[in-house]
C-alpha cells in the first residue's frame, strides 16, 4: 500500500468508527442537548491554533463536533422539510465526495455527467416536457432563481446585455417561499415589483386575484413576466392549482414556474400526481430530492420545456474550459455555476436501487404518516388541527399552549425537534412527516414525546 493509500484508509477507518458511534447515539439519544450558540465555539474548541493538533486530540475534537450536532436522521427530528436517511443515497453522496468531479464538462465528469443527464431526461418525461432539459442547482432557492432569470430573458432578451430597463412585474402567493423576493433583487427586477397574491383558506393562490393584479400592471404600462406557483407551500404544504394559473399565464403570455422544492416529488406517485395536475403546461418546474425523496442535502432539480432558453440564459463561451466538443454533456453550459459539486449521484444510487416504483413508495409513505398524525389529532380533544388533507405538513396546537413556547421547550430539554408556523394570523406547531423511514409507531412516539415534554412548561 502506498503512503497516500494508507493515509486515506486510516481516515476511512476513523470515519467508520464515528459512524458506528453516531448510529448508536441516534438510537439512544435522538435529540442532542443544544449548546447555547454563544458558547459553541469555545465549548467544543472549534477555533484554530497555529500549531497542529496531536492525532488523538484531533480525533477527539472532530468526534465531539459530530456528536453534538443536531441529529436530522433520528426518529425525533421533525423540524424541517427534510429528515431521515436513505442509506442507498448516502453512499452515493459519499462516493461523490471521494470522486470529487466537477460537473461542468464531460472531460472532467465523464459518466457522472451521463448520470445527471439520465436523471434530467427521466424527470422531463415524468413532468411531460417532450423536449425539455434542466440542471441541478445548489438548492430550491437557486432553482427558483434560474426559473425567474429564464422568464426575464424570455420576456426581453435585451436584458442579458443592457440590464433591466423597464418595470418588469412578477407574481407569487402570499405564502410562497422567501427566495422569490431575494431572487427578484438578484435578477435586477426588484423586490418592489413583486405582487403577492391572496390565498384561499387552504393556502392556494387565488387565480382571479392574480389576473386582476396582472391587468392592473398592464394598465400602468408595466411588463408582467413571471408567475411563481408552489407545489407544497413551506408552512401548510399546499398545492397551487397549476391548471388555473396556466390559463392566466397563457392568456397574458407569462412564464409559469412551479416551485416544487418541498412536494414536487409527487410526480413519482400515481396516487398523488394529481396534486400537480397541469404541470406539463408550466414553463419550468423544480423539486428537491433532498426533501421528499430523502437524499442528503442538497439535490435539487430544475427542468424546463424551453431547452434553448436554458442555454441562452446560462451559457457563456470559455475556451479554457470547454475543450472536447462534447457540447450536450458539458453541463456547465446550462448551469448557474462554474465548478459544481455532483448532486446527481446520490439520487441515482437511490433511484437505481429502488426503481421508480420505490421512489413512489417513499412519497406515498409520507402522506400515509400525515394521515396517521391527523387521525391522532382528530381523536384527541387536547389537540386542534389546522391543516388539510393532501398535505404532509400537519399543523396543530396542543392544550392552547403557545406553539413557540412549546417547540422551544421541546428543543431545549432534548425531547423532540419540531417547528412552528403561521397562516392567516394563526400560529401552530408544524409536524412534517417527510421522513419516509418512519412508521406509524414513530409518529405516535412523536405525540408521546410532545405530551411528555409539554408537562415541563411552567
Ligand atoms: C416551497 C419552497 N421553495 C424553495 C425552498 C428552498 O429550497 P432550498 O432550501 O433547497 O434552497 C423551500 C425550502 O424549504 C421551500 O419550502
Amino acid at each position: 500500500m502506498t503512503f497516500d493509500e494508507e493515509r486515506m484508509k486510516a481516515e476511512l477507518d476513523f470515519f467508520n468508527e464515528l459512524v458506528n458511534k453516531l448510529l448508536e447515539q441516534e438510537e439512544n439519544e435522538p435529540v442532542v442537548s443544544p449548546i447555547p450558540a454563544g458558547d459553541v465555539i469555545k465549548e467544543l474548541h472549534l477555533g484554530f491554533d497555529d500549531a497542529p493538533l496531536e492525532l488523538s486530540e484531533w480525533k477527539k475534537v472532530v468526534e465531539t463536533a459530530v456528536m453534538n450536532t443536531p441529529r436530522t436522521a433520528s426518529k425525533l427530528f421533525f423540524n424541517q422539510l427534510f429528515g431521515g436517511r436513505q442509506p442507498k443515497a448516502v453512499i452515493g453522496d459519499l462516493l461523490a465526495v471521494l470522486l470529487n468531479n466537477s460537473m461542468y464538462t464531460y472531460k472532467v465528469a465523464g459518466p457522472q455527467a451521463g448520470i445527471e443527464i439520465a436523471i434530467l431526461q427521466e424527470v422531463c418525461k415524468l413532468v411531460g416536457y417532450e423536449d425539455g432539459d434542466g440542471t441541478m442547482p445548489p438548492g430550491g432557492s437557486m432553482s427558483n432563481y434560474m426559473g425567474l432569470v429564464m422568464a426575464r430573458d424570455a420576456k426581453d432578451n435585451t436584458v442579458r446585455y443592457s440590464g433591466v430597463t423597464k418595470r418588469m412585474t412578477l407574481y407569487t402567493s402570499n405564502t410562497s417561499h422567501y427566495s422569490t423576493p431575494k431572487n427578484a433583487a438578484f435578477a435586477g427586477v426588484g423586490r418592489d415589483n413583486i405582487r403577492y397574491i391572496n390565498n384561499d383558506n387552504e393556502g392556494r393562490m387565488d387565480p382571479a386575484h392574480l389576473e386582476k393584479c396582472i391587468q392592473k400592471d398592464l394598465a400602468h404600462g408595466h411588463t408582467p413576466f413571471y408567475v411563481n406557483a408552489t407545489a407544497g407551500t413551506t408552512v401548510l404544504g399546499a398545492f397551487d392549482d397549476i391548471n388555473a394559473l396556466a390559463d392566466v399565464c397563457q392568456k397574458y403570455r407569462l412564464w409559469l414556474h412551479v416551485d416544487g422544492a418541498y412536494c414536487g416529488a409527487v410526480i413519482f406517485s400515481k396516487k398523488y400526481k394529481h396534486l400537480v395536475a397541469g404541470i406539463e403546461r408550466s414553463d419550468s418546474f423544480s423539486f428537491n430530492a433532498h426533501k421528499m425523496l430523502g437524499t442528503p442535502l442538497s439535490s435539487s432539480i430544475i427542468v424546463t420545456k424551453h431547452k434553448e432558453q436554458l442555454v441562452k440564459s446560462f451559457s457563456n463561451e470559455a475556451d479554457y474550459l470547454y475543450q472536447t466538443g462534447d457540447e450536450d454533456f458539458d453541463l456547465g453550459r446550462t448551469s448557474i455555476q462554474c465548478g459544481r459539486r455532483n448532486d446527481a449521484l446520490k439520487l441515482w444510487t437511490l433511484w437505481k436501487a429502488v426503481g421508480t416504483s420505490g421512489l413512489e413508495k417513499i412519497v406515498d409513505q409520507q402522506f400515509k404518516l400525515a394521515e396517521v398524525a391527523r387521525d391522532y389529532i382528530r381523536s384527541n380533544s387536547d389537540f386542534t388541527l389546522y391543516s388539510h388533507p393532501n398535505s404532509i405538513s400537519v399543523c396543530f396546537n396542543y392544550k392552547k399552549l403557545d406553539p413557540k413556547v412549546l417547540c422551544t421547550q421541546l428543543y431545549e430539554d432534548g425531547s423532540l425537534m419540531v417547528g412552528y408556523g403561521k397562516f392567516k394570523g394563526q400560529e401552530f406547531v408544524r409536524l412534517v412527516t417527510i421522513n419516509a423511514t418512519n412508521t406509524k409507531v414513530d409518529i405516535l412516539q412523536f405525540f408521546k414525546a410532545l405530551e411528555e415534554g409539554a408537562k415541563h412548561i411552567g
